[in-house]
């Protein structure tokens, strides 16, 4: 049979459920990892996109339109998981739930901003930061439900 087998080039297994995902983001739940790496995708488009040329109209709907694409995906991607932790009895769904209300409240304001203030880039330079909050959400959070769910004892 002639199947296909993807190598890391590390000498390591390729892991089927990282889904593309970088490692250090990895829960351990495939269909949660394959979300995260595309979640991730978006996340890292608009901090590039973001970051740079934020002086000009282009640049700035450029970035607004990455913030949109982000702020979709947030929504799917925490609808999804909401949905698939509450199946998995995960005690502690509303308080997760409260932390992704947040989250997307933080990139509501950031885009709200971004198109009242669309002539300059001031706004946006707050991107990092949330970036960096999405991106710890699911290193710290994510990686509750998943120890949950996974048997595993908490770090
Ligand atoms: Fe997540
Ligand atoms: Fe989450």
């Amino acid at each position: 049979m002639d199947r296909f087998h993807p190598t890391t080039g590390t000498g390591r297994d390729a892991a089927p459920s990282g889904a593309g995902i970088d490692p250090k983001y990895s829960i351990g739940i495939p269909e949660m990892d394959a979300q995260h790496a595309r979640w991730i995708g978006l996340i890292e488009k608009f901090r590039s996109v973001g970051s740079a040329h934020l002086m000009d109209r282009a640049g700035i709907n450029a970035a607004i339109h990455a913030l949109e694409q982000l702020l979709k995906y947030t929504q799917s991607h925490f609808a999804s998981e909401e949905q698939f932790i509450a199946g998995h009895n995960f005690p502690d769904l509303e308080a997760h739930k409260k932390q992704h209300r947040e989250l997307e409240s933080v990139l509501v304001k950031l885009l709200d901003e971004a198109h009242a203030h669309a002539t300059g880039g001031t706004p946006l330079k707050l991107n990092l930061f949330a970036t960096v909050w999405l991106l710890e959400h699911i290193m710290q959070e994510d990686d509750k439900y998943a120890r949950f769910i996974l048997g595993k004892p908490s770090l």
